[in-house]
């Protein structure tokens, strides 16, 4: 981006950004109800901003913000014309903090795809799949053996430039923008037209929507959260997709549940320190500390522990966390494990032609699936 009043608009929003306003909270009042911006201006200032906390530890401190940008942009385009320019030693000393070494087995491809542009994931309605491809453009499916081969036409990435949330099959339901590894979420929870599941941590509704679509809208879907702010936007994007079979309650995560009821499945989307969406939302890497990890780390263990007894004998508990720290992804499902000889550690992908079962746990690696990280693990809950 050379376009300087823009440039002067990223700087603007970079000098307000602070580890108690994140750059995406930022932008979004910044950028949200600007109506002198066309969309593409918009996007521009957003990719500046990301760009910035990108390499902000190669930035020289003593700069001013302006010069600062500039030097990021220059990197980004040095990056993007070379990776193999920047050496894996210098990406593990500065593309991430300290504390990370400690949480995560860093790989040189792990550490340059953190530096590259994100890839847009969408989920469109099976009934639209052939018609929106035409309609759109510029998708193309995912080429990971984990998108199962029925929906395989539903999960696609987005390479074109239009502003999706404006495009009339958005607000028709048409489709979904939903990252792919989330999407593997649900593909992993496999849940069955007819079934009652809980969607435990659903937020605004990312996963309840595709469960409910996985299961033809047929069943029940419990989906509860602790914030009545994200269950009213769940609502109405239920509402633009045309999900029916869910019940929204509130949930705060204690042994208090919302329902008797006994579950064929669980599916815990649980809070997380989110360092799988850290190529997506660079700040976040300088403002999320190891207090937060272990923090965290407790509640998730807290809300297995106080949900999984609400499922049937038989049924399928699902741990998903968009991190990949050790403590909030192997550390919560072994100690799950260890506590709980009722609930059987299951391949958390189901692939009826493998000669042996998959793994019960799966971290989903970024620079893998073009995608965020991710981790899922899955049991079944003894007959
Ligand atoms: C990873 S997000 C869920 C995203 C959502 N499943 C989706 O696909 O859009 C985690 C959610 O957990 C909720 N949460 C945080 N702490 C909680 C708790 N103690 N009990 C229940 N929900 C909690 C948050 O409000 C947030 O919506």
């Amino acid at each position: 981006m050379s376009d300087s009043p823009l440039l002067n608009r990223a700087t603007h929003i970079i000098d307000q950004v602070s580890s108690e306003k994140p750059a995406d909270y930022v932008l979004r009042g910044e950028l949200g109800a600007d109506k002198e911006l066309s969309p593409s201006e918009k996007r521009d200032i957003s990719k500046a901003v990301f760009t910035y906390f990108r390499w902000l530890s190669w930035l020289d401190k003593s700069a001013a913000t302006p010069s600062r940008l500039a030097s990021a942009l220059d990197l980004q385009r040095k990056f993007e014309a070379d990776p193999a320019y920047f050496k894996p030693e210098a990406l593990a000393d500065r593309a991430v903090p300290e504390w990370v070494k400690d949480e995560i087995d860093l790989t040189p491809a792990y550490l340059r795809h953190l530096q590259s542009e994100p890839a847009l994931w969408i989920r469109v309605q099976q009934e639209f799949a052939a018609a929106l491809p035409r309609s759109l453009g510029n998708l193309a499916p995912s080429p990971s053996p984990l998108v199962p081969e029925k929906h395989r036409a539903t999960t696609l990435r987005y390479t074109g430039q239009t502003d999706l949330f404006r495009t009339s099959e958005f607000h028709q339901g048409v489709f979904e923008i939903q990252d792919l590894a989330s999407q593997l979420v649900s593909y992993a929870a496999n849940p069955q037209p007819g079934q009652t599941w809980w969607d435990t941590c659903a937020g605004e509704g990312g996963k309840t929507l595709h469960l409910s679509a996985l299961m033809e809208n047929k069943g029940l879907i419990w989906a509860s959260d602790r914030n009545t702010g994200r269950i009213a936007t769940l609502r109405k994007r239920a509402g633009r997709a045309q999900a029916f079979n869910y019940r929204a309650v509130t949930w705060n995560g204690g042994p208090f549940l919302p329902t008797k009821t006994k579950f064929d499945g669980i599916l815990i989307d649980a809070p997380c320190s989110g360092v799988g969406t850290w190529q997506r939302n660079p700040h976040a890497r300088w403002t999320t500390t190891p207090t937060d990890v272990s923090e965290l780390a407790e509640i998730q263990l807290q809300l297995l522990n106080h949900a999984a007894p609400a499922l049937k004998p038989g049924g399928r508990l699902v741990y998903a966390v968009c991190t990949l720290t050790k403590s909030e992804t192997t550390k919560i499902a072994d100690a799950f494990t260890a506590a709980h000889p009722d609930y059987i550690p299951d391949p958390v992908f189901a692939n009826a032609a493998a000669a042996t079962p998959g793994p019960c746990q799966v971290h989903l690696w970024p620079h893998e699936l073009n995608a965020n990280g991710m981790f899922i693990a899955a049991w079944k809950r003894k007959g």
